[in-house]
C-alpha cells in the first residue's frame, strides 16, 4: 500500500467568532466572524504564505493555533492530534515544537540579559542530558542562524544587536526550545528592506536544510514568492484562492487576488494582471458576521453576480494545484 504523507500542521473548518462591543448601556454585543471555514495541511520542510488586507484574520490564525483562543469550529491538529485536546505531555511537546515569530524583534527579547542568556534557559529545560557542554550548544545555535562570532555575539544584550540581528538571536531561541513549525507574523515588515533578505535567507535554509515548517504571515507578495511554496489569500476570514505560489502569483484567478497582485509588480509575469475595478458604492471592507452569506468580497466585486449575495461558491481547482472560490470564469 502506497504510504500516504502525513501532514504536520492541519486545519480544518476553523470558524472563529469574537463578541464585540456591547461596552455601553444601550449598545448590545455583536459578534464578528474573524475567520470563516479555513482548512490547509502543512508539511514538514515547506512554508505557507498567508496573505490578504489588514484584519481579514492572519493574526487570528496564529493566534488559534498557539491556543490563545479555541475555535468556534472546526479543528487544528498537530502530528494528528486535535491541539485544543491536548493535556500533559503532549501538551508539552506541543508547546515546544510549535513556535510563533513576532513582527517586533525589540519585543520579543529581554533587554536585561545577553542572548546567552536567552539560549541557556530553553537548552537547560529541553535538552538537559546532550553531551556537549552548554557552551558548545549555544555557539552551534548561534553559528545555525549567522550570529558570528558566536562567542562574540551571544555576550551582547539585545541593545547592542540591529533589528535582523534581534530577529536572528530570537530564531535562535525558537529553535533551542524545539521549534519544528514556526508560526512566522510579519517577521521582516519592520526590519530594513536590505536587512529582509538575509532573514528570508535564513528561514529557508531552515527550511529545505533543517526540515522546519512555516506558516509565513505578510502583506509582501514579493516575499512570499521567494519564501513559500504555497499560499493562501484571505478575504474578511474567508479562503478565496490557494495553492501552488507561482501558479496564484503569477496568474491568480480570484478577482480580489488579481486586485492584491496587480498592487505588486512582478516583472516575471508573461502577462499583465487584468486588474478589476472596484465597485464604488460599496467599497469599504467586509465586516462578516455568523448571518452574513453569500461571498465576502461581492461589494467590491466587478463580476459579482446575483448569485453571489445568497451563496458562498465552493471551491474549485481551477488548474492543478491552485483553487479558488468564485462562481466567475
Ligand atoms: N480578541 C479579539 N476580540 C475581538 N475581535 C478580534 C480579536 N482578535 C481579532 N479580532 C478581529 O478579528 C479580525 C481579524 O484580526 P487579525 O488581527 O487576525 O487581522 P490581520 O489579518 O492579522 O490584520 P493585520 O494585517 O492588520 O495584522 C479583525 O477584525 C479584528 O478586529
Ligand atoms: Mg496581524
Amino acid at each position: 500500500m502506497k504510504e500516504e504523507k502525513q501532514p504536520i500542521f492541519s486545519v480544518k473548518n476553523v470558524v472563529m467568532d469574537f463578541k464585540v462591543g456591547g461596552k455601553g448601556f444601550f449598545s448590545a454585543k455583536k459578534t464578528l466572524r474573524a475567520l470563516n471555514d479555513i482548512s490547509f495541511d502543512l508539511y514538514k520542510g515547506e512554508a505557507l504564505a498567508i496573505v490578504g488586507e489588514s484584519g481579514c484574520g492572519k493574526s487570528t490564525i496564529c493566534r488559534v493555533a498557539m491556543r490563545f483562543y479555541n475555535p468556534t469550529s472546526g479543528t487544528m491538529n498537530f502530528e494528528n492530534n486535535n491541539i485544543h485536546k491536548l493535556k500533559g505531555d503532549g501538551l508539552k511537546i506541543y508547546r515546544q515544537k510549535s513556535q510563533m515569530i513576532f513582527q517586533d524583534p525589540f519585543s520579543s527579547l529581554n533587554p536585561l540579559h545577553n542572548i546567552y542568556y536567552h539560549l541557556e534557559r530553553p537548552l537547560k529545560l529541553y535538552h538537559p542530558s546532550n553531551k556537549k557542554t552548554m557552551k558548545e550548544k549555544m555557539d552551534e545555535y548561534l553559528t545555525m542562524v549567522g550570529l558570528v562570532p558566536p562567542e562574540e555575539q551571544g555576550s551582547k544584550n539585545p541593545y547592542q544587536l540591529s533589528g535582523g540581528q534581534r530577529q536572528r538571536a530570537y530564531l535562535a531561541r525558537i529553535l533551542a526550545v524545539g521549534a519544528e513549525v514556526i508560526f512566522a507574523d510579519e517577521p521582516t515588515s519592520m526590519l530594513d528592506v536590505s536587512i529582509r533578505l538575509g532573514i528570508l535567507n535564513l528561514m529557508n535554509k531552515l527550511k529545505t536544510e533543517n526540515g522546519k515548517s512555516f506558516i509565513y504571515i505578510t502583506h509582501d507578495i514579493a516575499t512570499a514568492r521567494y519564501f513559500a511554496d504555497r499560499i493562501i489569500v484571505l478575504y474578511a476570514g474567508h479562503m478565496v484562492e490557494w495553492g501552488e505560489v507561482n501558479k496564484v502569483i503569477l496568474n491568480p484567478k480570484h478577482p480580489y487576488t488579481k486586485l492584491l497582485i496587480a498592487a505588486a509588480p512582478d516583472p516575471e509575469r508573461e502577462e499583465a494582471v487584468e486588474l478589476p475595478v472596484l465597485k464604488d458604492e460599496e467599497s469599504e471592507v467586509t465586516v462578516w458576521t455568523p448571518e452574513s452569506k453569500g461571498c465576502p468580497f461581492r461589494s467590491r466585486c466587478p463580476v459579482a453576480e446575483e448569485r453571489c449575495s445568497r451563496e458562498f461558491p465552493e471551491a474549485r481547482e481551477v488548474s492543478e494545484g491552485q483553487f479558488i472560490r468564485c462562481f466567475h470564469q
